[in-house]
């Protein structure tokens, strides 16, 4: 893989010297030669036209031209402009002002052709059977040009092909369809577009492929069946993209993986099993402004593992002293420019032997620095090598500061210390209501601290840290779900060990969602609530409270509506009285409703009487109603049309993406005229 890269790299290399260029045979302009092309892996004879201000390939091209370099040149189209060359291996027309191929088949005089490269031109779309006859194709470059649009079946037929390189356009989708016939693709990069999800099986027929770079898109998803089918991919190169998490699941079919590439993606921690059983020799996760985690576990059962690249990831606190189980080969670590005070020797002990980076972390003087300290002193024997021995510098405690390690006195640093808890000791959150949140608490110390947490109420929530495999959370993490009001309040983190005490303390305070319940209409025996807000959506369902006021004892009638429903209207109520309207979620654990927001409605008196729909006759009604189906009915075609029409510009990302456009909010599914006419 990396020769073939490095080969490709250098463009050409000319190994045989110019034919002539006055050759009777060599086209005016143009110089002809025999070299050995890379691509096709051969000696050609070739008619070098490159840079000469062409619009259109020279006259009498010799047929048994094998090799034609037009690149540099002023082409504008390509239509009935490639001559009859049946012996052409390889076409160059990169660098020109192409606009577009058309829908014709422009390479249909080419047929032998091993090589074409289109990069730098103009064109935006690519259509079905332009490339038809050029089956034998092996490489294909369309780099850094406009290509947005590019048909299912472009590349039908195209078995041969070896080496796909799209890089630097605009596509922002990947049809599978491009990919059915390529059972050949080793080689295939898609860095610098706009892809923004990965599809189910988009590559499940280019089981050959070595290398796949998805580098510098938008990628937000990826399906969990997104790389089935890559049994033989080495390199995966997904970093500079907007992916959240590791896609774990995705990453198992991969069996032969090597490398994987997640740096600068919005990664926010490491979980156990994030990277479970993936045959991978080098992980790198770097430069991110998101990561602050690496629990237990987060490389697990990882037997071919030798490097893992996490530096400059300045939020990344702490890595877990079992942050590696199971991972036998390990033998680079580069931690250097992150925020972490201290690393647990635990991490590297029991190796062969490793090498680290740890410079340009805010290292804590005490205890825990006093295996470096050792390895330090060890020098060549330790089977630990830092290779930044002489840039490893105290941060922590200020009277140590900005020492060299290398230069502490052994005897001056104690063997146990008190917990050191990572982190702001005093910090508050805001959450919402019907949020969930996880407090994350983590701390060194020597022993290993024991953690638990105290609840606003006093509860101490207790999980021994000796079966942490049992468990799949941390006891330093603390997830409260569906949260209410009555969660406010100050939650303790607190690390103990033998040496002292440590304690955290988080504030959180719970704000109410942005829901607002107004009354619409307002008769003697019905009113219709409205509700509105950025929180209308945030639960599958509400509930519409309502009782006469100021009736203390009395209990709320309900009513469910689905968050569908904007608004509703409540009947039977008595003429000239009070009421209180409210809009609620149930509060499952305590059988009872949290109220969102309130209204407090005074019905008309009775001989009030609603203008308009309230007289209106039922021919009416039908009428209305009619006109409502109708419109209804438009706005669905409409809208069906318009997704068929996306979809074949392959802007329709996956179908979940969209599920909430298409449930466009029947916004008075229940208006006061529908309830009227059902009671
Ligand atoms: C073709 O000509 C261009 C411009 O004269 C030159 O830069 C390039 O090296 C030539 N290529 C080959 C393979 O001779
Ligand atoms: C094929 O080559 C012939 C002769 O060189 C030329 O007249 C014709 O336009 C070419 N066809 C295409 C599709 O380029
Ligand atoms: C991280 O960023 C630095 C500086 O911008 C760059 O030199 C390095 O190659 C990047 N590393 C990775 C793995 O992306
Ligand atoms: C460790 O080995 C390297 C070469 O492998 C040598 O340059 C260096 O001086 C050695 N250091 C010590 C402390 O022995
Ligand atoms: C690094 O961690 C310390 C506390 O441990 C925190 O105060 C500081 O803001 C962090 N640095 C960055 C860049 O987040
Ligand atoms: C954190 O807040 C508590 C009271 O809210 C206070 O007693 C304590 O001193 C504060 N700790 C720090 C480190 O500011
Ligand atoms: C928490 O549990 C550990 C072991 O299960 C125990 O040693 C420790 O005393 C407990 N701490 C509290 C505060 O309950
Ligand atoms: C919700 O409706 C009320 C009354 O119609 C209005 O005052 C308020 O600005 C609306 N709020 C939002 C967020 O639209």
């Amino acid at each position: 893989m990396v020769t073939w890269l490095a080969v490709a790299t250098v463009v050409r290399v000319i190994v045989w010297t110019v034919v002539s260029s006055t050759d009777a045979s060599c086209p005016a302009d143009c110089d002809c030669l025999v070299y050995h092309s890379l691509f096709v892996n051969a000696n050609v004879y070739t008619v070098n036209c490159s840079s000469r201000g062409l619009l259109g390939s020279p006259e009498a091209v010799p047929l048994n031209t094998q090799s034609l370099l037009m690149s540099g040149n002023r082409f504008v189209d390509l239509l009935n402009k490639i001559p009859f060359l049946p012996r052409l291996l390889e076409l160059d027309l990169s660098n020109n002002l192409i606009k577009q191929l058309g829908r014709g088949s422009i390479f249909q005089n080419v047929t032998e052709l091993r090589f074409l490269d289109l990069s730098f031109n103009k064109f935006r779309t690519l259509f079905n059977k332009v490339f038809r006859g050029i089956h034998k194709l092996e490489t294909l470059f369309i780099t850094n040009g406009h290509l947005k649009f590019i048909d299912e079946h472009v590349f039908d037929d195209m078995n041969k092909l070896k080496r796909l390189n799209l890089k630097g356009n605009a596509i922002h989708s990947m049809p599978a369809e491009w990919f059915y016939d390529m059972i050949n693709l080793e080689v295939l990069e898609l860095d610098h577009n706009e892809i923004f999800y990965l599809n189910s099986g988009t590559f499940a027929a280019v089981n050959n492929l070595r290398y796949l770079s998805l580098s510098h898109n938008r990628i937000r998803g990826i399906n969990e069946n997104a790389f089935a089918g890559l049994r033989n991919l080495r390199s995966l190169l997904l970093d500079h993209n907007h992916i959240g998490e590791v896609p774990s699941v995705a990453l198992q079919p991969m069996k032969q993986l090597k490398i994987i590439h997640l740096d600068t993606n919005p990664i926010g921690q490491l979980s156990t099993g994030d990277f479970v059983q993936v045959p991978v020799e080098e992980i790198s996760l770097s430069n991110t402004s998101t990561l602050h985690l690496i629990d237990h576990g987060a490389f697990w059962n990882l037997h071919n593992l030798e490097k893992v690249y996490l530096y400059n990831n300045p939020l990344l606190e702490y890595i877990d002293p079992h942050a590696f189980i199971n991972v036998p080969k390990l033998k680079v670590l580069k931690l250097h420019r992150n925020n972490l005070s201290a690393l647990s020797f635990e991490i590297v002990s029991r190796r062969p032997a490793v090498q680290l980076t740890l410079h340009s972390n805010p290292l804590l003087c005490d205890c825990n620095i006093r295996w470096i300290r050792k390895t330090l002193a060890r020098g060549n024997d330790s089977s630990i090598l830092f290779l930044d021995s002489d840039k490893l510098r105290c941060s922590q405690p200020q009277n140590l500061r900005p020492f060299s390690i290398e230069t502490l006195d052994l005897t001056n640093i104690p063997p146990q210390c008190e917990p050191f808890v990572i982190g702001p000791l005093n910090e508050t959150v805001d959450a919402k209501i019907g949020e969930s949140h996880t407090f994350d608490c983590r701390a060194f110390g020597i022993p290993s601290p024991k953690m638990y947490w105290i609840l606003p109420s006093g509860a101490v929530i207790n999980a021994s840290r000796d079966n942490f495999q049992a468990q799949k959370k941390h006891p330093g993490t603390l997830t409260l779900y569906h949260l209410k009001p009555k969660n406010s309040g100050v939650y303790q983190c607190i690390a103990e060990n033998n040496v002292g005490v440590a304690l955290k303390s988080i504030t959180l305070q719970i704000e109410n969602i942005d829901i607002g319940l107004f009354p619409q209409r307002v008769s003697s025996t019905f009113v219709t609530v409205v509700w509105n807000g950025t929180a209308r959506n945030n639960f599958p369902e509400y509930d519409i409270l309502y009782k006469i006021d100021n009736q203390g004892g009395e209990e709320y009638k309900t009513v469910t509506v689905s968050y569908v429903y904007r608004s509703y209207t409540i009947n039977n109520l008595e003429p000239d009285t009070s009421y209180k309207f409210c809009i609620a979620v149930k509060d499952e654990e305590e059988g009872d409703y949290l109220q969102l927001s309130c209204t407090h409605v005074q019905t008309r008196d009775a001989s009030f009487i609603m203008q308009g729909i309230y007289t209106t006759s039922n021919v009416a009604v039908a009428v209305v109603l009619g006109i409502i189906a109708g419109m209804l009915l438009t706005v669905c075609l409409v809208s069906v049309a318009a997704r068929k029409y996306r979809q074949r510009h392959y802007e329709t990302p996956e179908k979940s993406l969209i599920s909430n456009m298409a449930h466009a909010p029947p916004e008075n599914l229940n208006s006061p005229l529908m309830s009227r006419v059902g009671s």
